[in-house]
């Protein structure tokens, strides 16, 4: 059966959308679990783009062995050098370069000629070979370029040692007969096409990024690019796993396979969306919460008859399972770690030990412990914190009633060890917390977003809170996760301030580090 291979860029080209900024620890703990998935390539991230970047791609590429990691490029040797830096210790060093090849970009963005640009794209990939034993090139908008000017270009990129070429669709603009179409046309006209893997790569701007890429593989493409819930700029990139369900799911009619293991696809979907603070639209394909949602009596009568009748994906395919929790506040360490294990997780003794006290904590308060409150104790622990906190929540309380002005009393232990406390007014309980917290940390904040969840099901649910402001005129997005939402919204306000603070930090101290 012909193999497709899946290009990951959830930490890319996911990153680059509005309002998502992960750290090191978060972007590791990602890649680990993309590899789990079994994506063949992971796109880590852009390493000349900042200090940050650097090293996020190249602790990935020193911590993943079973996916190749990738960085990506401009076409510049300063690039290229940084991005081997990061990745030189990997297995099989790869190198993402790109230039843009379509006529609007040429000119408008670039101010290059067409032969420029094909200037730059060989001397690119020829450098970069000289390192690099995989160079993967991309023609950015491919789709809006000129055919013949892309045949010309990849010809001659080639002949320079590129062994993969992506031909993404940046813009979303393509429809899937135009995109198909264009994969024969390439197959049929560029010299030695076979000797390289082929590649595509769909935004969603149109809502057609699965159609187009899974027409790219039917007319051709050896490689699909996407991030896990189709995260990224604008309308997002493909959804990974869209792409992955429909060919294992119709593979009476596709007759091709890739190599992710599909229970792994819940869990990956979840660790995105909780990291990225990018919630899932409830009736997405494949992973939105009522993917598998059976309401109508019809369909519910049909589903008990005959599951076949209207479920055509079963929740277990993507690792969704209801199974029952036999932990509890009685439950012993060794359980506690044997779950660990069976849910994936590759915790040093430490680190149980860790997760078990907070275990216990949680079991004390909460009646039942469900597995997503599970993940949550297990991927904390993942998620080493490589930062000193600056400012750390140590209390809050909140005074409110229908007829009183609710009143918000906290303490923090600021940047400088010193415990503060302050109390403020707001209209309502979140606003007096966010106008005291804004008090103590002495600066201009701004509320961009701020949203609230459960994390699972049941009135004890365990409730996570992300907020996304400015902070002295600089954007920042924090979160956290509570027994109680008023504390989950503190403490994730002072995780996006803190997290604006190191990385001020960083950039005036020229320092190489995580945020
Ligand atoms: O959409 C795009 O063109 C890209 C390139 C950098 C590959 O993300
Ligand atoms: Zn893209």
């Amino acid at each position: 059966m012909r193999k497709i291979d899946i290009f990951d860029t959830t930490l890319r080209d996911g990153e680059q959308a509005a309002g998502i900024n992960l750290n090191t620890a978060e972007k590791l703990e990602i890649a680990r679990q993309l590899e789990r998935l079994g994506v063949t390539i992971i796109e880590a991230g852009f390493p000349a783009s900042s200090p940050g970047d650097f090293e996020a791609v190249q602790q990935i590429s020193n911590t993943v062995q079973d996916s190749i990691v990738t960085g990506l490029a401009r076409t510049v040797q300063k690039d290229i050098d940084t991005t081997w830096e990061a990745i030189k210790r990997a297995e099989q060093p790869h190198i993402h370069i790109f230039v843009a090849t379509s006529p609007i970009h040429m000119e408008y963005k670039l101010k290059k000629t067409p032969e420029e640009v094909v200037e730059l794209a060989v001397e690119s990939v020829k450098y970069a070979k000289k390192k690099f034993p995989l160079v993967q090139w991309s023609a950015e908008d491919a789709f809006r370029s000129d055919p013949e000017f892309l045949v010309r270009i990849m010809n001659k990129v080639i002949a320079a040692g590129a062994t993969t070429i992506n031909i993404p669709d940046t813009v979303g603009y393509a429809t899937p007969a135009e995109y198909g179409a264009l994969f024969k046309y390439l197959k049929e006209n560029v010299t030695g096409i076979d000797q390289i893997k082929l590649s595509a790569h769909c935004h969603n701007d149109l809502g057609m990024a699965t159609a187009n890429t899974i027409a790219a593989i039917e007319n051709g493409a050896d490689q699909v690019e996407g991030t896990i819930n189709g995260i990224g700029e604008r309308a997002g990139n493909v959804a990974l796993e869209e792409v992955a369900v429909a060919l294992y799911t119709r593979n009476d009619f596709y007759n091709l396979e890739t190599e992710l293991k599909l229970n792994e696809i819940k869990r990956t979907s979840q660790l995105v969306s909780r990291l990225t603070g990018v919630v899932i639209q409830p009736n997405k394909a494949v992973v939105g919460k009522n993917a598998f949602a059976h309401e109508s009596g019809i369909h519910q009568d049909g589903m008990l008859k005959n599951p076949e009748t209207y479920e055509i994906i079963t929740p277990e395919l993507i690792g969704e399972t209801a199974a029952p929790l036999a932990l509890g506040k009685h439950s012993g360490r060794h359980a506690f770690k044997d779950r660990a294990v069976k849910m994936g997780f590759d915790l040093s003794d430490e680190k149980i030990n860790e997760a078990f006290e907070s275990f216990k904590e949680l079991a004390d308060r909460k009646k039942e412990i469900t597995e997503d409150d599970l993940f949550v104790l297990f991927t904390n622990q993942q998620i080493e914190s490589v930062d000193t906190p600056v400012y750390e929540l140590k209390d809050v309380q909140v005074q409110y009633g229908t007829t009183n002005i609710p009143t918000a009393t906290v303490s923090v232990i600021d940047p400088n060890g010193e415990e503060i406390r302050k109390a403020e007014t707001g209209s309502g309980s979140v606003e007096a917390i966010f106008n005291t917290l804004e008090v103590l940390v002495q600066g201009k904040v701004h509320i961009l977003d701020y949203r609230v969840s459960s994390i699972g099901k049941g009135r004890d649910a365990l409730g996570e809170a992300l907020v996304n402001l400015s902070y002295n005129g600089q954007a920042s997005t924090g979160r956290d996760i509570a027994q109680d939402v008023l504390e989950a919204s503190a403490k994730a306000y002072l995780n996006a301030i803190n997290r604006q603070l190191i990385r001020t930090d960083l950039r005036e101290n020229n320092k190489t580090a995580s945020l």
